[in-house]
């Protein structure tokens, strides 16, 4: 195995102690929070202010341990640095949940290095479940090594997904659906990307796939998700972004994508 820089394994500490720190922040203050969500791009796009608190709590840790960084944060950090990290922020993935009082939200914290990612956190505080990955450093569950499912047969592959919160969006995430469903064995969307990243890491679902994401959603999801030894990427080889994002293990990417493909799954709204 190659070995971990120093650097990394710094910004992987830092990531997993905020996680936690703001996993902690977000459930003290749930009962108040959810009564006074608010929405944002779309009414059904909804934000609280435990999702700004977290977010606040997770910039000024690391302004103050590393004050060079860049910083983007779903609810507004936009700091560009000038050290060659830039950290991606999701103070609650799945606020919808949160706000209805279902058990499936995290924090994802990723932190990228001279254009690539080196370390991600992905807090799950209904399951005190912390999903971790350095660089070269496999996948981790606290204190557990984990890997993507083996599977190889699309018929049988579990497969998650997503949908957007604007409504021409959603039509053409549902039409995409018809076709995939009856070729798969089933489909969940439990309603966090960074959770559904997750669980493709330690093979809970087989795949996932979801059009429309934003980098605070996938970044450290998806670094986990490829440190577990998935395929990570758009439906051209490409790097995984908003245009498209299908995690799924070596053996049924190819077939996952290529139906994904012939659905057009990734062509506009
Ligand atoms: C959302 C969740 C959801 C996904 C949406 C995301 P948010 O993030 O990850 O599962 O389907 O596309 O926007 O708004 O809860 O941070």
């Amino acid at each position: 195995m190659a070995e971990v820089e120093p650097l990394w394994a710094e910004l992987a500490d830092l990531a997993n102690r905020l996680a936690r720190q703001a996993g902690g922040l977000i459930m003290e203050v749930a009962q108040s929070a959810r009564s006074a969500a608010a929405t944002k791009s779309s009414p059904t796009d909804l934000v609280t202010m435990a999702d700004r608190s977290a977010e606040e709590l997770v910039v000024a840790a690391i302004s103050a341990a590393r004050p060079q960084d860049g910083i983007q944060g779903e609810e507004g950090a936009n700091l560009p640095g000038s050290s060659g990290v830039i950290w991606h922020i999701d103070p609650i993935d799945g606020t919808t949940n949160y706000v209805y009082g279902l058990p499936v939200f995290s924090v994802s914290i990723g932190a990228e290095h001279d254009g690539q990612m080196v370390a991600g956190a992905v807090f799950d505080p209904n399951r005190d479940r912390l999903f971790r990955a350095v660089r070269h450093g496999g996948a981790w569950c606290n204190d557990e090594a984990i890997v993507c499912s083996p599977l190889a047969r699309i018929s049988t592959a579990l497969v998650a997904t997503g949908f957007g919160y604007q409504p021409e969006q959603r039509q053409r995430q549902a039409e995409v659906l018809l076709d995939v469903l009856p070729q798969i064995r089933d489909i969940r969307r439990f309603g966090s990307a960074a959770l559904d990243l997750c669980a493709v890491a330690c093979g809970q679902v087989d795949a996932y796939y979801e059009r429309g994401l934003n980098q605070w959603d996938l970044a450290a999801g998806a670094f986990i998700a490829q440190e577990a030894g998935a395929v990570v990427e758009n439906l051209r080889g490409g790097k995984p972004g908003g245009n498209f994002l299908l995690a799924a293990p070596p053996l049924l990417f190819e077939a996952l994508r290529d139906l994904l493909r012939e659905a057009k799954a990734d062509q506009p709204d």
